[in-house]
């Protein structure tokens, strides 16, 4: 049915519109979404789907990962689809238009997506305007919702950790983890944030905001990392995750390791390079550190093939595209069958 709507509504569109139908849908259609999770149609993950990681029980181990809900516009309709959680953004701290369109694309040949948006949103304030309400509801305050935060283009590489810590300050209060954004290949200079000596002051002043903003509950903060690291680097950014006690690494954003033209790649050609990433990171980490496994998951097969290299809990992004809305509910349910 989906496969159907795929090919005659879809792609008759071009990527970026599509992207805003499918927002519009979940952000609107959330009733919707809600009868059809009641009417079983995209039911809950069986309890014994459950993960306790970063201080809470996610209902199932795979969410959604950054990009699609950069507003947070859309949560409470993506939770009800099934997702165990929402990462939302990238928000920074002013709103910036992204990069100039064209910029996503279809790579139907590998079921795969391009982007090089360019962290478009409309800032850290409407951001939080948005959750609050969001909270300000029974089914937001049940949505369990990570805030994906970064740096604006504007801002120099010397001045990225106070844009960080304004973020964390900003929306850490609505959040139930927040995950430094040094990763994304579509902001000029951005992935040079992850040398342990530029890393190192941004997720001081993440956290440093995290604690300010937030009384009697702590934040759990992440960092996320390119698949396009060399092994060494990312040895480096483990270790500096135990030495700053962070609670967890994202693995991994899109790679630029293709020729198919400008933007990172996502979708099931990372998935190897995710699952070793997911791998190398849990070896140098030891079992306490919660990591988050992204980047290529289709199937319930691709899920397990992260949490079996040591991932806590799994995203995904591109395959919602492709496989359609009943897709989060089906892999959580199917993960925990095994
Ligand atoms: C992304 N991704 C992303 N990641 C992030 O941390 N911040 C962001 O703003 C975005 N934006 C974004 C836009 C689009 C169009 C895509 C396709 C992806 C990366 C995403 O969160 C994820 O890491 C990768 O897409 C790999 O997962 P999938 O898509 O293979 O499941």
């Amino acid at each position: 049915m989906y496969a159907l709507f795929f090919r005659w509504v879809i792609l008759r569109m071009n990527t970026e519109r599509a992207h805003h139908v499918a927002v519009a849908a979940f952000r609107w259609g959330w009733p919707l979404v809600a009868v059809a999770r009641w009417l079983r149609v995209m039911p809950p993950a069986p309890a014994s789907a459950a993960v306790e990681a970063l201080g809470t029980v996610f209902p199932g181990p795979l969410g959604l990962a950054a990009g699609l809900d950069k507003n947070a516009v859309a949560v409470k309709g993506l939770w009800l689809a099934g997702f165990s959680h929402v990462e939302v953004g990238t928000v920074t701290p002013k709103p910036q238009p992204g990069n100039e369109q064209p910029r996503a694309w279809r790579e139907l040949d590998v079921r795969g997506l391009r982007n090089r948006m360019g962290f478009n949103n409309e800032g850290a304030d409407a951001a939080a305007r948005r959750l609050a309400k969001l909270r300000a509801s029974a089914v937001g305050r049940s949505a369990l919702v990570g805030v994906n935060i970064g740096k604006n283009k504007s801002t120099s590489a010397e001045d990225a950790p106070l844009d960080y810590g304004y973020c964390a300050r900003v929306l850490a209060p609505y959040a139930d983890y927040l995950v430094v954004n040094v990763s994304s290949p579509n902001t000029p200079g951005l992935r040079d944030l992850q040398s342990v000596a530029a890393l190192r002051p941004i997720l001081e002043h993440a956290r440093a905001g995290a604690v300010e903003a937030v009384e009697g509950r702590k934040v759990p903060l992440l960092v996320k990392i390119a698949p396009d690291l060399a092994d060494d680097d990312i040895d480096a950014v483990a270790d500096l995750a135990l030495e700053l006690g962070l609670d967890g690494i994202v693995a991994t954003n899109t790679t630029i390791g293709h020729e198919r033209g400008p933007g990172g790649l996502s979708g099931p050609p990372l998935l190897s390079r995710s699952v070793d990433v997911i791998a190398r990171l849990r070896v140098r980490l030891g079992a306490d550190m919660c990591l988050i496994g992204v980047g290529g998951v289709t199937t319930a097969d691709d899920a397990r093939a992260l949490l079996d290299a040591g991932a806590t809990l799994v995203q995904g992004y591109t395959a919602l595209v492709y496989e359609g809305p009943l897709w989060p509910s089906r892999i959580n349910r199917r993960l925990a069958m095994r």
